[in-house]
């Protein structure tokens, strides 16, 4: 209520636009309500599993349809029979395995490593590479940061960190910045929709303590001159951080198979730390990524080791204390069934997919395609509203990411879209949305206007909106 009133007392918005967009978003967020028993509080006897496993996989069932066939945007990489039952294998032997306790779980200790080293390796990295496995991009970011933070209030007495972001980079280094206190100077991108090289070098104080790349970013799937930015980063003797949490396993393979991929590893001299996602197109389960670091002292700001705490000696790696073993298994498996051979397959299918998508828009005279991509494919228009597109895309059962500032949505394509069929019925939804934006203009429900609103509302009232809709999600008497 506090942040419903707010909005109204602000006049941020209409209660008319707000029941509006509640209505929406009630239906895709909370779409359950009314159809199965609700429970609010611990049930006086056990419920059978019967009846608990029937309520999970209808709900399970609703939704595997919309990524089972291909219509999401990223989310589910593989999903296939073959890995999804490797998965519940692992899971079968390893369900209580917890890496918090090497010496139970040795096996994990080597498993572990030899994701790090697999992952080191495929990014040319040596055998001084160290890392961890996290549970997802995010947290190896995070750890990165934390890392840089601490290497360099030890080794310069840097005590207010900055750290340079291409306006593409993931929102998790912002979420690193605000979490550690480190202040982010953001910097525009060229024509190409990559970092602009000049401007980063004039955005470096005497209080950076790293550069920040893509390969390839988000929202533009384009990569950036990691090499230029390495060369900077050294000349000021400062890291070099890429963020490979696409790329990292779709770029080595795409190399091999002839397309020209600019170096973005440790093959460049000053790339210090890479963080790349097995959960992404590594097709491992979900909670798994890797962060490397080019040598085994940064590493060790990373590390979390208290000798003398009352509960005994105590170290962890990462974020977490106790955390699933599964994963990491899981990981490993995963990485050594499908082998180069799988990947390089995999990758194949991928980007010719993403050649037939990026010819095909070419032909579609209301949209534009940002930067020069591969297979994440950004789409905007000079005429028409790109998110009522998107809106009549989603009602064809298409889960596409908006992106902001310039208005757009992207398809980041995963094996799932390289299934028949998959790539035709996206270019023909995407022709008839268009048809459906122009002559009927904005639907009445949607994120046409929550995303035409970031144009133009202040950022605390855009924050405001968001605390509100977060705040309905997370209610669970709503
Ligand atoms: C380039 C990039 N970096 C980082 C992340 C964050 O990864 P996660 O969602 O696994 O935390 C993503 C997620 O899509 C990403 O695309």
């Amino acid at each position: 209520m506090i942040f419903l009133n707010k909005l109204i007392d602000f006049r941020v918005m209409a209660l008319s636009d707000i029941s509006n967009l509640m209505a929406g978003l009630g239906k895709l967020f909370k779409p359950y309500k009314g159809a199965f028993p609700e429970f609010r509080s611990l049930p006086s006897k056990g419920v059978s599993r019967d009846e608990l496993l029937s309520i999970l996989r209808k709900m399970a069932s609703e939704e595997d349809k919309s990524w089972k066939n291909g219509k999401v945007s990223g989310a589910v990489y593989n999903g296939s029979d073959d890995l999804v039952s490797l998965y519940e294998e692992v899971f079968s032997i390893y369900p209580l395995a917890n890496p918090l306790h090497p010496d139970v779980w040795p096996s994990l200790v080597k498993l572990e490593s030899e994701v790090v080293a697999m992952c080191a390796n495929m990014l040319h990295g040596d055998g001084n590479v160290r890392g961890s496995i996290t549970v997802g991009g995010t947290e190896s970011i995070l750890l990165a940061m934390k890392t840089y933070r601490d290497y360099y209030r030890h080794k310069k007495g840097i005590i207010e960190p900055e750290i340079i972001i291409p306006k593409s980079a993931h929102a998790a280094f912002l979420k690193a910045a605000e979490y550690f206190n480190i202040r982010v100077k953001i910097v525009d991108l060229d024509d190409k929709f990559r970092v602009d090289v000049e401007k980063v070098k004039n955005t470096i104080t005497k209080n950076t303590i790293a550069i920040i790349g893509s390969a390839p970013n988000f929202p533009y799937g384009t990569i950036d001159p990691i090499k230029e930015l390495a060369e900077v980063a050294m000349d000021h003797g400062i890291s070099m951080h890429v963020d490979a949490a696409l790329g990292g396993f779709i770029l080595p393979f795409a190399r091999k198979l002839g397309y020209d991929i600019p170096q973005f590893d440790f093959d460049v001299e000053g790339v210090t730390s890479i963080n790349l996602d097995t959960h992404k197109y590594g097709y491992a389960p979900k909670g798994s990524s890797v962060i490397l670091y080019r040598d085994p002292e940064l590493f060790s700001y990373q590390v979390y080791a208290i000798g003398d705490w009352t509960g005994g000696i105590y170290f962890t790696p990462t974020t977490l204390g106790s955390k699933p073993g599964f994963t990491i298994a899981a990981t490993w498996a995963v990485m050594l069934h499908l082998g180069e051979e799988g990947y390089m397959k995999i990758t194949k299918e991928i980007l010719e997919t993403g050649k037939y998508i990026i010819n095909e828009i070419k032909k579609i005279s209301e949209l534009k395609i940002l930067g020069d991509p591969l297979w994440i494919i950004a789409i905007s228009s000079d005429s028409i509203n790109p998110y009522v597109i998107m809106d009549y895309m989603a009602q064809r059962g298409w889960h596409l990411i908006g992106l902001i500032n310039p208005p757009g949505f992207h398809i980041a394509l995963t094996y799932r879209h390289t299934l028949p069929g998959v790539k035709e019925s996206f270019i023909n939804d995407l022709r008839e949305s268009i048809k459906d934006a122009i002559e009927k203009g904005q639907p009445t429900t949607g994120m046409a206007p929550i995303y035409g609103a970031t144009a133009f509302l202040p950022k605390d009232q855009l924050d405001l909106i968001l605390k509100y809709v977060i705040d309905w999600l997370y209610n669970p008497w709503e």
